[in-house]
């Protein structure tokens, strides 16, 4: 069994939705594009699980965040696809590529042949497992990655209210799921290797001030520690956790965030990899001419920095996505991608955005004791990173344009005596 199609893109997260909006409005007739994902629901915005879709009172739900909602564009229901043309296989996995004769193979045994292909495949999170423990299958241990992930994690927390959860890993879903733990009303233990949390992008000052908050909320740290194992009962939940401090931990709950994994392995030894991603130009073309790589996935040159990068964070993926099929549809007019990486999270009522690149001297500003402040990333006498907690829009999107401008720093204490306004003024 086998058809052919023209552009077919892999996965069916964030840049799927993205890649599919800009197709149709670069125009493409009826037939010509197909999405193929594991998942069995049409692309959503993934950032919303460990947020609206966690609360106990009225939790967001699709089709509610359906792409492109996210970017204030058009929500993309399977009404839309359908009346676009667009071919959905869902619910379907890729288990093999073959990039020399542009085929992928389904777990259904369907053979299906592209012209180009948009690999948006994204991550999978890192199992506890791979870090020597056992006890991931376990009924009260859960991760969070798509959807059936989080419908399982609210269940659990609904049999939990009261009760004590371990979250494990102190990054985006520790401290994004951390919070919503609190809201409903569980108790929270957050255990991670680190000095302080967050630690890929926050200062000690700043990992201080959101410690500090979340402490404030009842919330405990045991840091500098890992997990070493879990007691699991007869029916096959964690009753406790053992640290290898020698902690040990009443749980009647689990939560895993320690990171992901990008999916690359259909294409290793077909396509060049970096960065664990797969690496892609200016265009997002990989090593094959005929294939592109979006999103997670990706390892693509980051300009401003004259580097690669490869970014896990959904402004990425939006944008890398819209770049590629622009290059695709109308290549003559189609520049090289110039991404200034953007971040940002929302929990209890903090909310942050960060631009740039986080290299370099840092320089604080702003009231800690406050609701807002920041800092700036100064390396090799330019301004390449901005932090801000609690700006407005224009705030915000000032230290954008200053990030991405990065002007000269000759002076590190004007900078901080200037503070946002360095930024406002550029
Ligand atoms: P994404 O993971 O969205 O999609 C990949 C798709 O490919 C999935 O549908 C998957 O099933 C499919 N797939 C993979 N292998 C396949 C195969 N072999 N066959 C078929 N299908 C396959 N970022 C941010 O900036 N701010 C935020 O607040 C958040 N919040 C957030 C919350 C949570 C819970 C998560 C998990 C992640 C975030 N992120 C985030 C990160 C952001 O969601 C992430 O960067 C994007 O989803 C990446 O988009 P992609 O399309 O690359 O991958
Ligand atoms: P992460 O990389 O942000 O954090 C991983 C954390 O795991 C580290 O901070 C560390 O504390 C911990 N860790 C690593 N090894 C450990 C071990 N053996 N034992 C205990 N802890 C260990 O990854 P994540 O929090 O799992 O997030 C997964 C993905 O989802 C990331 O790509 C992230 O960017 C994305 N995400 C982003 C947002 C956002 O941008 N607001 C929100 C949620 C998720």
């Amino acid at each position: 069994m086998g058809r052919a199609i023209t552009y077919v893109i892999l996965g069916g997260g964030v840049a799927a939705g993205y890649a599919a909006l800009e197709f149709t409005k670069r125009g493409i007739s009826h037939g010509e594009l197909c999405i193929i994902s594991e998942e069995p629901v049409v692309p959503y915005e993934r950032p919303a699980l460990s947020k609206g879709f966690l609360l106990p009172e009225a939790p967001s739900r699709l089709p509610s965040f359906h792409t492109c909602v996210g970017a204030n564009e058009e929500r993309l229901t399977p009404k839309w696809y359908k009346e676009h043309g667009i071919e959905l296989v869902l619910g379907t996995r890729v288990k093999s590529a073959d990039v020399r004769r542009k085929t992928l193979l389904t777990a259904t045994g369907e053979t299906i042949s592209y012209k180009i292909l948009i690999i948006a495949t994204g991550a999978r999170a890192l199992q506890l497992e791979e870090f020597g423990v056992a006890g991931s299958d376990a009924e009260n241990v859960c991760y969070l990655r798509d959807l059936a992930d989080a419908t399982r994690l609210v269940d659990v927390m609904k049999s939990c209210t009261g009760g004590n959860a371990v979250v494990i890993g102190g990054g985006y879903i520790g401290m994004e799921c951390a919070a919503s733990l609190v809201i409903n009303k569980i108790n929270v233990t957050m255990v991670f290797p680190e000095a302080h949390c967050m630690a890929r992008l926050f200062t000690p000052k700043i990992a201080s001030y959101y410690e500090d908050y979340y402490k404030s909320k009842g919330v405990k740290f045991i840091k500098g520690t890992a997990l070493s194992s879990f007691d699991i009962d007869d029916s096959g939940k964690v009753t406790a956790v053992t640290l290898r401090d020698g902690n040990r931990l009443p749980a009647d709950m689990v939560v895993v965030g320690i990171g992901i994994r990008p999916n690359t392995g259909l294409f290793e030894g077909q396509l060049t990899l970096e960065k664990g991603g797969i690496k892609v130009n200016g265009w997002m073309q990989s090593s094959n001419s005929s294939v592109y790589a979006v999103g997670d996935v990706a390892a693509f040159p980051v300009k401003l920095f004259g580097e690669t990068r490869r970014l896990e964070h959904v402004d990425s993926a939006r944008k890398s996505a819209r770049h590629a099929v622009t290059a695709i549809m109308e290549p003559a007019k189609t520049s090289e991608f110039d991404y200034l990486p953007f971040f940002y999270s929302r929990v209890f009522t903090l909310s942050w955005q960060f631009y740039g690149d986080s290299v370099g001297e840092v320089v604080h500003y702003g009231d800690f004791s406050g609701s807002t402040f920041g800092a700036y990333w100064v390396s090799k006498g330019q301004l390449v990173g901005s932090f801000l907690e609690g700006g407005t829009k224009e705030e915000y999107e000032a230290i954008a344009k200053a990030t991405k401008l990065k002007p000269d720093v000759e002076d590190l204490a004007e900078l901080e005596r200037q503070g946002l306004g360095f930024a406002l003024a550029v």
